[in-house]
């Protein structure tokens, strides 16, 4: 069986076949998939029944796991209802009852209907996610990609100019702010949510591609009055999200989809969430890079 990636977006989305993600990968099926991800940037893969174990064997050919923590949510250790190495994506609590419509972690986990790219709010930001989908809803919750690098590419001259060094603050309390959630946090989730410096545009290491590096946790672009950032941030999104960049993956149970967050992002579609099951969990490799000099590292 050899890996083969049939791309359903040109230079974007690519679909795989001939591997079964049960099983180990040889070294050659594994360098295809990360050369598939470098050259494209999101990969499907279809019919993929795997334990979480099997998920957790299939992510670490591409790296070391970056692990949910106090940065990145406000679930506690004793309410997870997923191993320590798995970011929890369902509308689930640990006892697999639906969350209520007023629930602290429903409301905090609707963030991901803003585009984002994964962890961008840590001072190494991550390099893949892995989303499997084990229960998806009849109707509803896609998920949206769009392709930073292609963004990037069709800005003008001038424009590519102006935001070369620019440098973003990005933080959970910008994207979580944006819906309102501020007011509900802790001041020890405020202190973990302390934001880190992203360049706006980054350069793919091996392929010398720049991409636009956004994320609804940007909130501020250094040495520019906030409103002044923040509109710039705005234009920019809105032109990297506009149709022609973006694809929308329908989830068929048993789906595997992968991405590179340096070059990618993404958001989910609203389903009836209150009603209906979605358990969806993913494994996020680690970055290798920070992408800006952290404001501590100056300081010292
Ligand atoms: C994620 C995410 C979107 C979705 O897993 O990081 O943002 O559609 N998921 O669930
Ligand atoms: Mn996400």
């Amino acid at each position: 069986m050899a890996v083969e990636i049939k791309e359903l977006t040109p230079g974007f989305v690519g679909e795989v076949s001939g591997v079964d993600l049960t099983k180990a990968l040889t070294p050659d099926e594994a360098a295809t998939i990360e050369d598939g991800m470098d050259r494209l940037a999101v990969l499907v893969f279809h019919d993929q029944h795997i334990t979480d174990e099997q998920q957790l064997a299939f992510s670490l050919n591409f790296g070391k796991l970056e692990r949910p923590d106090k940065k990145s949510n406000i679930t506690q250790a004793k309410d997870r209802r997923l191993s320590e190495d798995m970011a929890d994506i369902s509308n689930l609590d640990k006892d697999n009852n639906l969350h209520g419509r007023s629930d602290r972690q429903r409301l905090f986990n609707l963030g991901n209907r803003l585009w984002h790219s994964d962890s961008s709010f840590r001072a190494t930001p991550s390099k893949f996610s892995l989303l499997s989908g084990r229960i998806v809803p009849a109707t509803g919750g896609n998920t949206e990609f769009a392709d930073m690098r292609q963004a990037y590419d069709a800005l003008d001259d001038a424009m590519k100019a102006e935001i070369e060094d620019m440098i973003c603050e990005h933080s959970l309390l910008h994207s979580r702010g944006s819906l309102g959630f501020d007011d509900d946090l802790t001041e020890a989730e405020k202190q973990g949510f302390a934001p880190v410096r992203q360049s706006l545009v980054r350069i793919q290491p091996n392929t010398g591609r720049k991409s636009l590096y956004l994320s609804a946790h940007a909130g501020k672009i250094l040495g520019m009055p906030t409103p002044e950032g923040r509109m710039v941030l705005r234009e920019l999104n809105e032109h990297a999200t506009a149709r022609q960049f973006v694809y929308a993956h329908e989830w068929r149970a048993g789906d595997l989809v992968m991405w590179d967050n340096r070059q990618t992002m993404h958001r989910a579609r609203p389903f009836n969430d209150t009603k209906d099951v979605r358990d969806m969990r993913r494994t996020t490799i680690a970055g290798e890079a920070m992408t800006a000099v952290q404001a501590d590292a100056e300081a010292a």
